[in-house]
């Protein structure tokens, strides 16, 4: 996945300015390649190289590119390497057009063929470039740049957006076509963006922009139009209320530590983004539901698979947790009107749930969000979404959208459990306010008491290329979250695993030192004993996070205990997600590794 920012002013001829301090924001959407083009004078400027935004931006001097309007683009490489060549914006063959993309173009190669064919000067493997020659080839034979965007569309398949510009007039032109994309109008400028905190130094006054519609900018008009019929659609613009400062680190040395931090506030902001009776109908449409699949990925996956052991425990729903990729191959054929797809993501724009979420809408199968960005697809596409409120989250690794995602669940599932009886008036009520009132607070001394000593363990575990993470029960989910969080942070296998499966084969890899970490739910740490004692007595060096409990001390010492605070056992697996991303945090920055920005990772993936 990749970003876009392009924009078109009458108040500038130092447009460069202005896209670098807007395209920054999008560094979390890729880091191969970046590129800047620009018009002046009716040339088209064009810097880019491969590296991360500072660099490239400080190299090529991106701040001082002139002009009036410019594109920039920064990329995650899938098709072309990420070199200079391949990264854009690209331009057309006689250099009066230039594009840039986010998304993927299946049928890059065929097309690539057949432009070459028909003399068109295709300079690199980048399957962004294709959209400029694709307008280009109708634009060549009409003359009518709407015409041939649109023309050009029919050629391309996949799900894409792009940004283009001619350099003889003041236009910006944007089309989406499965991918992200939003468009501002400010004073004297307006602009177009993969995301929306880009915009935001530029103006508040936001247009959602919906597939299969392009945009036409000037500096003081914003026009609509559907890409299939050419007609112009009415759409009002409305003012943001993001706050832009959560887009700086303010005081943190990277945004992971910041959003970590953020956990203590976003526990409670999310209750005040999500209202009746939207609460009802969501756990209505779960208690009535034939069969209820939780879709996501990555984190979001492994927030869902806590999710489920809630739903289980709390309102005795067996909810299906599925990875985004998987659903259609292996419910696909068996879903239908009665079952319910739950689909949870930070962005809501991640493909592969996505993709799910287009199967079970031909099978009539009901979608329910959980969403953190708000305009985004699946905010467009479910019959109800539930926000998160965690406001933007700009580390690739998620923190604190995972925990806002975990605590969701828990109260979903308690006031299910209230609505079938499972749970009685009480029961429900104890709950609920616990997580209401106690949760944000514990995750504060959870931070400030385990923070030492997960920066202690850090130099002891970088020594390893591999080690497990192990979970029982609902704190399975936290265990594979804490194992991605090491993964993706601290480029070290940890794999994360249900402890009573390790001796299925994994224990033969354990000797002496060898560091394995549980994460031990309060009424499962009698349970769990068997899985420490099998390992202990093997010589590894048990790490474990979760309450104090005297038998836990006899197989983890002080200092590798990640105790924390006294709670209950739904709140607990919420804390101890904590100490495992700080954990992850700290042996990152031992390593010398930006844990903001993990090589090879983008924080969106919109491609399948
Ligand atoms: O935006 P989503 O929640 O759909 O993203 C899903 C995953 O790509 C994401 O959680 C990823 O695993 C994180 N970078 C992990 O920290």
């Amino acid at each position: 996945m990749c970003g876009i920012f392009a924009i078109t002013s009458n108040k500038r001829n130092d447009i460069g300015e202005i896209l670098v301090e807007c395209a920054e924001k999008l560094t979390y959407r890729g880091y191969d390649t970046v590129g800047i083009a620009t018009v002046a004078k009716n040339r088209i400027h064009l810097r880019k190289d491969k590296g991360k935004f500072d660099e490239v931006a400080e190299k090529l001097r991106l701040s001082e590119m002139p002009g009036s309007k410019g594109i920039a683009q920064l990329r995650w490489a899938t098709f072309g390497a990420p070199s200079k060549l391949n990264a854009q914006p690209h331009l057309d063959c006689d250099e009066d057009l230039c594009a840039a993309h986010n998304g993927n173009i299946l049928n890059f190669l065929p097309l690539r063929e057949q432009y070459t064919e028909e003399g068109h000067i295709v300079r690199s493997m980048n399957d962004g470039e294709i959209c400029v020659h694709a307008v280009e080839r109708y634009y060549d034979q009409s003359g009518d740049l709407i015409d041939a965007i649109r023309k050009g569309c029919s050629d391309l398949k996949g799900d894409y957006a792009f940004a283009v510009m001619h350099r003889d007039d003041d236009k910006i032109y944007a089309v989406k076509m499965g991918s992200s994309l939003f468009a501002g109008i400010g004073d004297g400028e307006t602009c177009v963006s993969s995301d929306l905190p880009s915009i935001l130094p530029v103006t508040r006054e936001i247009v959602n922009i919906h597939d299969g519609e392009m945009i036409i900018l000037t500096p003081e008009t914003l026009e609509i139009r559907s890409i299939s019929k050419g007609t112009v659609i009415e759409r009002n613009p409305y003012t943001s209320d993001a706050d832009i400062r959560v887009a700086q680190k303010g005081g943190y040395p990277h945004f992971m530590l910041k959003e970590i931090h953020e956990q203590v506030s976003a526990t409670r902001t999310l209750f005040s983004a999500i209202r009746e009776p939207y609460i009802s109908q969501f756990v209505d449409t779960l208690i009535e539901a034939n069969r209820v699949f939780f879709i996501a990925c990555g984190s979001s996956y492994h927030a869902a698979v806590v999710g489920s052991y809630y739903f289980n425990e709390l309102a005795n729903i067996a909810a299906i947790p599925v990875i985004g990729g998987q659903f259609t191959s292996l419910y696909g054929e068996s879903i239908g009107e009665k079952d319910v797809a739950v689909c949870v993501s930070q962005s809501g724009e991640t493909k592969d749930v996505i993709d799910a979420v287009h199967h079970s809408l031909k099978k009539n199968t009901k979608i329910l969000g959980v969403v953190n960005v708000l305009g985004s697809t699946l905010t467009h596409l479910s019959d109800l979404y539930l926000p998160l409120g965690s406001g933007f989250e700009i580390s690739v690794p998620a923190t604190k959208t995972y925990t806002s995602q975990v605590t969701l669940f828990d109260f979903l599932a308690i006031q299910a459990g209230r609505k079938k009886g499972v749970l009685n008036q009480n029961q429900a009520e104890s709950k609920l306010n616990a997580l209401k009132t106690q949760l944000s607070p514990l995750i504060e001394e959870t931070i400030s008491t385990t923070t030492l000593k997960a920066r202690s363990l850090a130099p002891y575990l970088s020594r390893f290329s591999h080690f497990y993470v192990l979970g029982h029960g609902l704190t399975h989910g936290v265990a594979l979250e804490g194992a991605l969080k090491i993964k993706e942070v601290c480029y070290i296998v940890a794999d994360g695993m249900y402890s009573s499966e390790f001796k299925h084969g994994p224990l033969s890899i354990v000797d002496k030192g060898y560091p394995i970490i549980f994460a031990i739910a309060p009424d499962d740490a009698e349970h769990i004993v068997n899985h420490l004692a099998e390992v202990e007595c093997r010589g590894a060096r048990i790490i474990a996070t979760g309450e104090d409990h005297p038998l836990l001390r006899r197989y983890v010492t002080e200092e590798d205990f990640l105790t924390v605070p006294k709670s209950n056992q739904n709140l607990s697996p919420i804390l101890q997600a904590i100490p495992l991303q700080l954990l992850a945090y700290h042996l990152a920055t031992y390593k010398d590794i930006d844990p903001d920005y993990p090589r090879n990772i983008s924080k969106t993936l919109t491609v399948r």
